[in-house]
């Protein structure tokens, strides 16, 4: 029976712990856009390319990040804000007019880049958006954006 009366006072334990860090929940920004910074309005983007931007990376890398309730829900609200955080400060679609243009072309080729390596989007995204993994095809569409994109730049 010990090892019961343990167990009890685990789960307590845990339970307190989980209701305590609920106090400690980072803020779910979403800073202003203008419209006209943004990839979209900046570039030739086709819809197929902004559907996928949409669908894939837009929660990490924009300022329009959609936030499920369970981002609110510490300790997981800790590792999803840390994630757009970064994903913003990496690679921020709404602020890409404050970008130059060696950043621009730069970035348009890691952007092809890492889809290509399937390290974006974030595997620990994908699982919980079922459709937000490009497939092969969206790949390739993406890229020859990226690469079209900077070749108008290079020409600029
Ligand atoms: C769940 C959040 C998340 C999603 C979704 C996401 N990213 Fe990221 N991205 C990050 C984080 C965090 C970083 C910075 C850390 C790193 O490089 O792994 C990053 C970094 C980047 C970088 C910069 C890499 C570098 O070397 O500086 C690029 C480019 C990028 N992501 C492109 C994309 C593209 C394109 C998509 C959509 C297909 C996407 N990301 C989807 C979170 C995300």
């Amino acid at each position: 029976m010990r090892v019961l009366k343990i167990l009890k006072w685990l789960v307590l334990g845990v339970a307190i712990l989980f209701v305590v860090v609920q106090f400690k929940r980072p803020a779910r920004t979403n800073p202003p856009v203008d419209e006209a910074q943004t990839i979209f309005a900046q570039t030739q983007m086709t819809p197929q390319v902004a559907a996928i931007v949409e669908r894939s990376c837009r929660d990490c890398h924009s300022n329009k990040t959609v936030w499920p309730w369970y981002t609110n829900v510490s300790p997981l609200s800790w590792f999803i804000t840390g994630h757009v955080d970064e994903g913003r400060r990496n690679l921020n679609l709404s602020e890409w007019g404050g970008y130059d243009k060696d950043r621009q072309s730069r970035k348009l080729q890691q952007m092809c880049d890492e889809v290509t390596d399937g390290a974006m989007p974030l595997s620990t995204y994908t699982p919980l958006h079922p459709g937000s993994k490009p497939s092969a095809v969206e790949v390739k569409t993406l890229c020859a954006w990226t690469a079209a994109e900077r070749a108008r730049l290079s020409a600029k």
